[in-house]
């Protein structure tokens, strides 16, 4: 399993204490969302914001890009350190230009991701999943962190963990939108692989909180 937790709910007064706190704990994924103000109601990080993150840890950096234009924006991420680029379906939808995007991150060595709103049927990503590195489903609306998790995201990762095996893919899964101890346990026994978790980290005790969803699997 793995614990990616999410900057925006990090206390920005703090960003380097937290970032080394983190780096002591089993989270390996830092997930860093991007949002334009246009796909969603929310603004966020630019891609210098991102280079100074870069610089100050190791953990992987999990970019998850909630933005209208993908195309601008998967590079300008990679440019500033991403490992993982995550964008919407929505943002684009037309399974051509989702296989491009695909294709052109993992050709400049990155891994890349696919993700869906709550809205959005799941079907839809089964042709990629083949190709995909990670599936992210939104158990929120994006654009904010501290909202409350939706259950019916559950059943879309039972049908993606089921496709996924079928496939023999080797596509890991990942949940975002509030993750806690409790809603972590139903995300997990539904099959997923990766936990994104922002206010329950970050307005908690950042070891403790980590430790509990660690311990859960
Ligand atoms: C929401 C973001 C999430 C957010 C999760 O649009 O994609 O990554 O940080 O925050 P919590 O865990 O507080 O729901
Ligand atoms: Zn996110």
């Amino acid at each position: 399993m793995i614990i990616a937790p999410s900057i925006l709910s990090m206390d920005f007064s703090k960003i380097p204490t937290q970032l080394a706190e983190l780096e002591k704990t089993e989270a390996q994924w830092l997930h860093v969302d991007i949002m334009d103000g246009h796909f969603v109601p929310n603004l966020t990080f630019g891609p210098d914001f991102v280079k100074s993150i870069r610089n100050q840890t190791k953990l992987l950096m999990d970019v998850h890009i909630m933005v209208s234009d993908p195309v601008y924006f998967a590079d300008v991420f990679i440019e500033a350190g991403a490992d993982l680029i995550t964008f919407h379906y929505e943002a684009l939808n037309d399974p051509q230009k989702v296989s491009r995007l695909i294709h052109h991150i993992q050709s400049k060595g990155k891994k890349a991701g696919l993700s869906i709103k709550p809205a959005t049927p799941v079907e839809l990503l089964y042709p990629f999943l083949k190709d995909l590195d990670l599936v992210l489903v939104m158990s929120v609306n994006p654009g904010f962190g501290g909202q409350a998790f939706m259950p019916e995201s559950l059943v879309k990762v039972s049908q993606l963990k089921h496709q996924i095996q079928l496939m023999e893919s080797s596509c890991l899964i990942q949940i975002d939108g509030g993750i806690n101890q409790d809603t972590a346990v139903m995300a997990l026994n539904s099959g997923v692989d990766c936990l994104v978790a922002g206010s329950y980290v970050f307005k908690n005790n950042i070891a403790k909180a980590i430790k509990t969803l660690w311990e859960n699997q």
